[in-house]
């Protein structure tokens, strides 16, 4: 297995930077890394994805190699130990790794984007050298705490408190369906230190974990996606220092905001490769299977369900792409990594609806990655956003660029 030389890959990276190449041909680097982590995910995820996900194994090995591949911080700049690439490759990559292993795609995607994005977005320079570097080698990851019992999609309403005590804040409250909860060494936690000012009385702050007054929740058994921890943080007067609060008191939403749109561009990455990986499964069973005499590649029903998969797949690849080309070129991109998430994550649940369909029998058990892919593909459509929430982001966006607000 060809591995991915970090330093060759920046430095390539940085020769040919010269704006990104046409979205229909990748540049050199891009392929470069999209080969790299295809066949990484083809020799070290796929062998084992059934069992991580069968015994709910969280992949460490895996991610300390992903890290050392320097996929655990692509976008983070090379002087915070990241590897500083952009993020058409970071959709490259999730693509990539989540066509070999979908749970080995969320605890990266929530490392590289919900983590080390709002860092590197909002932090100081002493917040950046201190929670940045350890969490770029795959060693440590980091989780993002934002959800609660009581608030999902309504992510303003925050009801976990931040107190300030003299120097120090005092958390109290419950963040729930919190990946990596269980693995994670630091997080990004959302607190509300106003309840009154609502969305602008949350502030985002950093724990290191362990911590006194923390307690953690039990790991959630999941339809999919079972090789990553997802647990309840339970805050009983947890005290942080004052000095934690990243950005500034009150702008947390914002944060929250704009780490989710960096991570949506991840997640639909994940959907793209649990996407191709049903379409490669139904292709490969389908050239051995005989029916009515013939290959099942030879009936048009079955070739109607194969263009149909790889159109959608090729159409949400593109959306995505072009978000991360539109955040690599600073453009504004809120609404168009909503559309590649939503397009991506529908994408993920058709092909492996199809895939077990077009495999029968076979799709239904567990000898085959089909419904291993269906049941991680699920996920796609809910964290990071409902489907619903991106068409509110959609149309929300679409209204105002007509004029209308
Ligand atoms: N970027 C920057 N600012 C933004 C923003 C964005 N994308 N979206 C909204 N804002 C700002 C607005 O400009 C507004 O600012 P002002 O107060 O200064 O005017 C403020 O935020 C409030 O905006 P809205 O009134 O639009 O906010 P809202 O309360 O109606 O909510 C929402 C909007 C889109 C529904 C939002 O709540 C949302 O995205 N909800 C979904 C939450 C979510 O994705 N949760 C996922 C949990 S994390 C996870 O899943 C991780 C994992 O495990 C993998």
């Amino acid at each position: 297995m060809a591995l991915l030389n970090r330093t060759y890959l920046t430095v390539a990276f940085q020769l040919r930077q010269r704006g990104i190449a046409s979205l229909a041909a990748l540049s050199e680097t891009h392929q470069m890394l999209q080969k790299t982590c295809r066949d990484f995910a083809d020799g070290e995820l796929k062998p084992v994805a059934a069992k991580i996900d069968k015994e709910h194994l969280y992949p460490k090995e895996q991610i300390k190699k992903m890290g050392e591949l320097g996929l655990m911080a692509i976008e983070v700049p090379e002087e915070y130990g990241g590897t500083g690439l952009d993020s058409l490759a970071y959709s490259i990559a999730m693509e990539e790794i989540s066509r070999g292993c979908a749970s080995a795609g969320v605890i990266m995607s929530v490392n590289n984007s919900l983590y080390l994005g709002s860092l590197l977005k909002f932090g100081s320079k002493e917040q950046k050298e201190k929670w940045i570097p350890p969490f770029t080698t795959g060693e440590k990851v980091g989780c993002f705490a934002l959800s609660e019992p009581g608030n999902g999609s309504d992510a303003g309403a925050a009801s976990t408190t931040a107190k300030l005590d003299g120097d120090s804040y005092i958390l109290n409250g419950t963040k729930t369906w919190i990946t990596s909860a269980l693995e994670s060494e630091a997080g990004v936690i959302f607190a509300t230190t106003d309840k009154n000012l609502k969305h602008k009385g949350i502030s985002a702050i950093l724990i290191p974990k362990p911590i006194k007054g923390l307690e953690l929740g039990k790991n959630e058994d999941k339809l999919g996606i079972r090789g990553s921890s997802t647990a309840a943080l339970m805050f009983d007067n947890c005290k942080v220092p004052k000095e934690n609060v990243l950005g500034q008191p009150g702008i947390g939403f914002k944060i929250a905001m704009m780490g989710l749109d960096s991570g949506r561009i991840g997640i639909a990455g994940q959907a793209l490769g649990i996407a191709q990986a049903s379409l490669e499964v139904a292709v490969d069973y389908a050239s051995k299977r005989i029916t009515f005499g013939k290959s099942l590649l030879k009936h048009q029903m079955i070739q109607d369900k194969i263009s149909e998969m790889a159109l959608r797949l090729e159409s949400a690849r593109l959306l995505t792409w072009r978000a991360a080309w539109l955040k690599d070129n600073k453009k504004p991109y809120i609404k168009e990594a909503a559309m590649a998430k939503l397009a991506a994550s529908e994408t993920a649940t058709f092909n492996s609806h199809q895939c077990i369909q077009i495999l029968g029998g076979m799709g239904y058990v567990s000898d085959m990655p089909a419904e291993r892919h269906y049941r991680d593909a699920r996920i796609t459509e809910i964290y990071e956003g409902t489907s619903e929430i991106q068409k509110l982001v959609i149309a929300g966006n679409v209204i105002k660029e007509l004029g209308f607000n």
